[in-house]
């Protein structure tokens, strides 16, 4: 239960003067003016920049490098458009200082405050009149009029209403940072996406350098673009070749890994799936799964021992998306199909070969969405074949296409019949 109170200060602050209604054909429709970041990355996501009087949120679990890009967005907007002022409620000055050391991040027009308190808030963005804000985060901002604790829902959810209203009156560009945990915090983000224009959020493993930011929610652009940052000693750099990233460390001589064309929201990547399939002696043998959706994993050995007759039941399978890559589109599932059954046999597959499909309960092989963006990629990185769904035609694309119809004659197709045990129901021939 959480206790919420409203206090008179609050509306006379968040509540303009009332205006009349306008026609609709006498708006000022022109484009806001876009601000660019100089991150190359979060400007592509969001379609070209910051927008100003616009309010975004930037999500992500702690320690994830938040702090880290928005300085870096700072000062890139400090250089190009002007004064900014950078609130960090979390941070002393001195922090802010050293990291901004750290990545060259220091400029005349980049302002800092520690203020945590919207009055002092407010007069700060008097003094500099800043293009733009950012509030790191928006659960230490808090109103001294509203009797609840800083981060609670009431106070969380009252500042962002203050500062997307700041944002609007000042055609400043706001960026409020906001930490989710794994399960989305009660007082935590998800109760501002309604009240921001942009949700942005910014995730990666840990373990990790790859940091991945995904626009959810865009009032001046599009959606599901995938911006893909490297966490580096000098703080963040743009990766413009995530594909060759993330098979960077290949190792092509060992069964069980299978390269993949995935796409991400409408960016096309290539990932390397791993299986690793041993024998168990647990009873209820073990399916470990990382970077793939553990409930698919499943339904694919499901899928594999009934229609395909390759059967995990007494052995552990442990699967992974090498390089803290994360894929969790069905595209995937023929891949991820071929790294268990490769590892199962002790065959390695091809090396230059790639595969993309969706594998349906009837062990057929669909067509995934963006399959020319998916082999183009493919083709880029050179790769020279990809398994592809029976249904794919051949096209421009100058890779060698292996169609099958099933996973079964997938398998048949790169492993060989002695790939699978049990029998072979369906050997039907290949095109090229
Ligand atoms: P931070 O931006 O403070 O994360 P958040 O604001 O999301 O909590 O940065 C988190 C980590 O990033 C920190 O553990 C150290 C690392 N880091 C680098 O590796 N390189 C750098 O240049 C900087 C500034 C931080
Ligand atoms: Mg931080």
């Amino acid at each position: 239960m959480v206790e919420e109170t409203r206090s008179g200060s609050r509306k006379s602050r968040v509540v303009s003067e009332t205006e009349p209604p306008e026609r609709l054909g006498e708006v000022d429709g022109s484009h806001h003016r876009v601000l660019t970041t100089g991150v190359g990355e979060f400007d592509r996501v969001l379609g070209g920049g910051l927008v100003a009087g616009a309010a975004t949120l930037v999500g992500g679990p702690p320690g994830i490098g938040k702090s880290t890009l928005l300085l870096q967005a700072a000062a890139g907007l400090a250089r190009r458009h002007g004064p900014v002022l950078y609130v960090s409620a979390e941070e002393s000055l001195a922090q802010v200082r050293q990291r901004a050391d750290r990545l060259r991040a220091v400029h005349e027009h980049l302002w800092v405050t520690a203020a945590s308190d919207l009055d002092q808030i407010a007069q700060q963005l008097d003094q500099v009149q800043p293009v733009a804000c950012i509030v790191d985060s928006v659960q230490t901002v808090s109103d001294p009029s509203i009797p609840a604790a800083p981060g609670s829902l009431a106070q969380v959810r009252d500042s962002a209403q203050w500062l997307v209203h700041q944002a609007r009156a000042r055609s400043a560009a706001m960026v409020l940072v906001g930490h989710v945990t794994k399960e989305g915090t009660l007082a935590g983000p998800r109760v501002l996406e309604h009240v921001v224009d942009t949700v942005v959020s910014f995730d990666g493993d840990g373990h990790h350098a790859l940091r991945m930011l995904r626009v959810a929610k865009h009032r001046h652009g599009p959606t599901g673009e995938l911006g893909v940052l490297e966490m580096t000693g000098r703080g963040l750099i743009d990766v413009a070749d995530a594909s060759a990233l993330f098979l960077a460390d290949r190792c092509v001589e060992v069964p069980g890994s299978a390269v993949v064309a995935t796409i991400d929201g409408d960016r096309p990547l290539l990932v390397e799936l791993q299986a690793l399939v041993v024998p168990s002696s647990l009873p209820a043998p073990r399916r470990s799964a990382q970077g793939v959706d553990s409930s698919r994993l499943s339904v694919l050995l499901a899928v594999l021992q009934q229609r395909a007759a390759v059967s995990c039941g007494s052995r552990d399978v442990y699967v992974s998306a090498a390089g803290g890559a994360r894929v969790v589109e069905p595209g995937a599932d023929l891949g991820l199909c071929l790294a268990i059954a490769s590892s199962m046999a002790g065959i390695t597959l091809p090396s230059e070969l790639v595969a993309c499909g969706e594998v349906g309960l009837a062990g057929e092989l669909r067509r995934p969405v963006g399959i020319e963006q998916r082999l183009a990629e493919a083709e880029r990185v050179g790769y020279r074949t990809a398994l592809v769904p029976a249904t794919v035609e051949p096209g421009r694309s100058s890779l060698r296409l292996l169609r099958a119809a099933s996973v079964t004659e997938a398998l048949d197709q790169v492993l060989g019949s002695s790939g699978r045990r049990g029998p072979v129901d369906l050997v039907r021939g290949s095109s090229a």
